[in-house]
């Protein structure tokens, strides 16, 4: 057998061990980045091969914590792709506001940045009170800095020129106090978000929601888990309800393609046929 397959063997191993003993399902992960990921947590911890490190992985739950942080990019900001929300807000809102109450879901959402810029322009828009956010990832560390609400205060001056840029109708600072190096996102924007852990590759869907975002996670999935979350996706949202996905990911050329309208190609929002 050549080396190449013998290594690709190896991973599976690793991966195998992973699911079964942790129930985290890495297999269907993009190729070229889990490698990556895979091999950077083992320069760093000092395994020479993925067996090794299987083998570790056996027993010590304490370094799967770590692992499992590793394999999660978290990277994220408020207002991230500031056009996107503009386009929310011109295109969706409207059409949001004729709900009597409306149910979104962050999914992988990581520290939650995401969310509470979409709390803030749902409170804008007049209809934060009539809305519940699920907000979900797999990596518990991150949902638990997104339940504080605190950010590191360096990012702000990003996050004040995103929300200028995405149609922000106040200021941000009236979203936030500051104290030493971190802001505080008001508590008043936590209190319609759910704060949930959710693996996007094995657990089941949320039921009825009016608008899912998902946003910078599919490129992490080879093509069988993208399709796999996207009809997740299709089969948790009511009739007409919309899909947000990032600004590398679309609909096109997926299995739930003919499933979807699209309502805005360039910033990636669609809508679910009735
Ligand atoms: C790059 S962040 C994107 C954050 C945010 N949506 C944004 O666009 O700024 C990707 C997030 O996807 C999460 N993720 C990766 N695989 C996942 C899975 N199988 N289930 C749930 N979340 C997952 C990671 O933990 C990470 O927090």
């Amino acid at each position: 057998m050549e080396d190449e397959k013998k290594d690709n063997l190896a991973l599976q191993c690793l991966l195998d061990i992973v699911e079964k003993i942790y129930g985290y399902d890495f297999h269907e992960y993009a190729n070229a980045s889990l490698r990556r990921r895979v091999t950077g947590f083992m320069l760093d911890h000092k395994f020479d091969t993925y067996l090794q490190l299987a083998d570790r992985l056996l027993y010590d739950e304490g370094l799967f914590e770590v692992f499992l942080r590793q394999m999660s990019i978290t990277v994220t900001e408020m207002f991230r792709d500031p056009e996107f929300y503009k386009s929310f807000r011109e295109n969706i809102i409207p059409k949001l506001k004729t709900y009597p109450y409306i149910k979104v879901w962050h999914a992988g959402c990581a520290t939650g940045e995401e969310v509470f810029s979409m709390a803030i322009l749902l409170h804008e828009e007049g209809f934060l009170d009539r809305a519940t956010i699920y907000a979900t990832d797999f990596n518990q560390v991150a949902l638990e800095c997104a339940k504080t609400g605190i950010y590191d205060a360096s990012n702000v001056k990003q996050y004040i020129e995103n929300y200028n840029k995405a149609g922000g109708t106040s200021g941000l600072s009236e979203y936030y106090t500051s104290s030493y190096n971190a802001v505080k996102l008001r508590d008043f924007l936590k209190r319609r978000i759910t704060f949930a852990n959710h693996n996007l590759a094995v657990d089941r869907s949320f039921g009825e929601m009016n608008v899912i975002l998902c946003r910078n996670v599919l490129i992490y999935f080879n093509k069988n888990l993208q399709n796999q979350v996207l009809k997740l996706f299709r089969d948790s949202l009511c009739h007409k309800g919309y899909l947000c996905l990032g600004s590398k990911e679309t609909l096109r050329f997926t299995e739930v393609e003919n499933d979807f309208e699209v309502v805005d190609e360039k910033y990636r929002i669609y809508q679910r046929k009735s």
